[in-house]
């Protein structure tokens, strides 16, 4: 291909470029830009040079029923799809290396090879006989699912043309490569290319496709941000270090709801799942301490009941330290400013630790009451009841908000054993008794009314 037919393109706006460059002009994005080969500029190319076909339209009420759906029994991986795989649909699966990909899916589609549908799996990291050995220690080696290793794209795809079957498992999209394409894989244009011609294969031929990717040290899914566009559902599997939980999160699912998450424990003999998280992640609590506040969330369509750890210490740095795990640190920031701007509570001078218990991440702004919650308490060294549960979003102006799905949450704080709940005055809640509700107007009324102090 000659250098001067290629062209390039900024893989974050779009803008095409003349040639490449560090930092696209279009939107500032800094290595963003990738070559691509041309379009083929062949006779047919161009306007008026075929006579397109006219397009079938139709109306939007439609009697078509919904879906159908392939439940693997694996219950939190089918509810995190929104209630099975659907057929022809392609899905990506990210996450860090060693993060535990590979089990989950091999665990998915042996499930699902138990129902009665066809599920390959292909390896490009593993040879067969360590996925089967794999299998054997995962007690899966009797499911009806079959094995490829192969990373060739064309392989692949003549495999599935041949077997067409339900599920395809491609571990993992950084290994395949195409011939037609001249470059590396796992290089952008590799990736983009084996993960379009799959997706295309999956809805042609109505195969579910699940490509798995691992992420950079970025956080991004390895190759470019299109393939998370090209794919129907991009699930992230997350965990912390050292923590046994895994969380398999929807962040993009076209047929169901996104934000939907599933639990998963990884123990010696593979994942088991996790049915109610609440009751995990507030296992480790003991006796009532300073600094520890349970917030009662939602998670997709779930609650979740988790627990947030606040340290206040003395600091000898100039700036001091704000170390923050699980909960997006910008709110933080924002909390502790209108701790000291609306309540008279400075935190100057003191360094500050907030961790979500059990290595679950926690982005709702509902947490916002309970991160106050903990960190006031870690810093008068008072505990907070033991038995109430908190929730309510906080502006700029210290006032709390009232946030959405409240029976929701009562209702699981409840069935865990919490008989009082700290929540924003304005917030409504349909016919919830058992629970005592404390009822908030404010942060300063807050601070008044939980610790005694004004
Ligand atoms: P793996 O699925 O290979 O991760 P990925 O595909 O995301 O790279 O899982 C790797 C880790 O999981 C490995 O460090 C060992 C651990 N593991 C267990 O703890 N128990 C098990 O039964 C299995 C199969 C793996
Ligand atoms: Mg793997």
């Amino acid at each position: 291909m000659a250098k001067s037919s290629s062209a390039f393109t900024c893989t974050a706006c779009g803008a095409a470029h003349k040639k490449w460059a560090g930092r696209c002009d279009a939107c500032g994005e800094w290595n963003s830009i990738i070559e691509e080969a041309p379009l083929s500029q062949g006779p047919g190319r161009g306007l008026g040079a075929h006579k397109g076909r006219a397009v079938p339209l139709s109306n939007l009420s439609t009697t078509e029923p919904p879906p159908p759906r392939s439940r693997s029994g694996m219950e939190e991986f089918d509810r995190v799809l929104g209630g099975g795989l659907v057929p022809g649909s392609a899905l990506l699966v990210g996450g860090d290396p060693g993060i535990g990909k590979s089990t989950l899916l091999l665990q998915h589609a042996a499930a699902l090879s138990r129902t009665g549908r066809q599920a390959i799996y292909f390896s490009g990291e593993e040879a067969s006989a360590q996925v089967r050995m794999r299998a054997m220690r995962l007690g899966l080696a009797d499911a009806p699912m079959r094995l490829g290793a192969e990373t060739n794209l064309r392989d692949i795809l003549t495999t599935l043309e041949a077997e067409r079957p339900d599920l395809a498992v491609i571990d993992s999209i950084q290994t395949l490569w195409s011939d037609t394409i001249e470059a590396a894989p796992g290089s952008v244009a590799q990736v983009r290319a084996s993960a379009h011609e799959l997706v295309t294969f999956a809805k042609r031929r109505g195969v579910a496709v699940i490509l798995v990717g691992h992420v950079t040290k970025e956080g991004q899914i390895a190759g470019p941000r299109v393939v998370e566009h090209m794919v129907d559902c991009v699930l992230y599997f997350e965990g912390e270090r050292g923590h046994q939980f895994r969380i398999l999160r929807s962040v993009k699912n076209r047929f169901g709801p996104s934000g939907e998450i599933g639990v998963f424990e990884m123990t010696g003999s593979g994942l088991a799942e996790v049915a109610n998280p609440s009751a995990l992640f507030l296992s480790e609590r003991g006796q009532p301490i300073a600094g520890s506040a349970v917030f009662a969330g939602i998670e997709g369509t779930r609650p979740v009941l988790t627990e947030v750890q606040a340290l206040v210490a003395p600091s000898t740095l100039a700036s001091p330290r704000r170390t923050v795990v699980g909960l997006d640190p910008g709110r933080v920031s924002t909390i502790l400013a209108v701790l000291e701007a609306r309540c008279g509570i400075p935190f100057a001078g003191l360094d500050v630790f907030l961790n979500v218990a059990g290595g679950m991440k926690v982005v709702e702004p509902a947490a916002d009451l309970a991160i106050a919650g903990a960190l006031l308490s870690a810093r008068e060294d008072s505990a907070l009841p033991p038995e109430a549960v908190l929730f309510g979003e906080i502006s700029l102006s210290g006032a709390l908000r009232p946030v959405g799905q409240a029976e929701n949450r009562l209702k699981e704080a409840q069935k865990l054993g919490f008989t009082q709940a700290i929540l924003p005055a304005a917030q409504k809640v349909e016919g919830q008794a058992g629970m005592a509700q404390r009822r908030i107007a404010d942060l300063t009324g807050f601070v008044g009314e939980v610790f005694g102090a004004g």
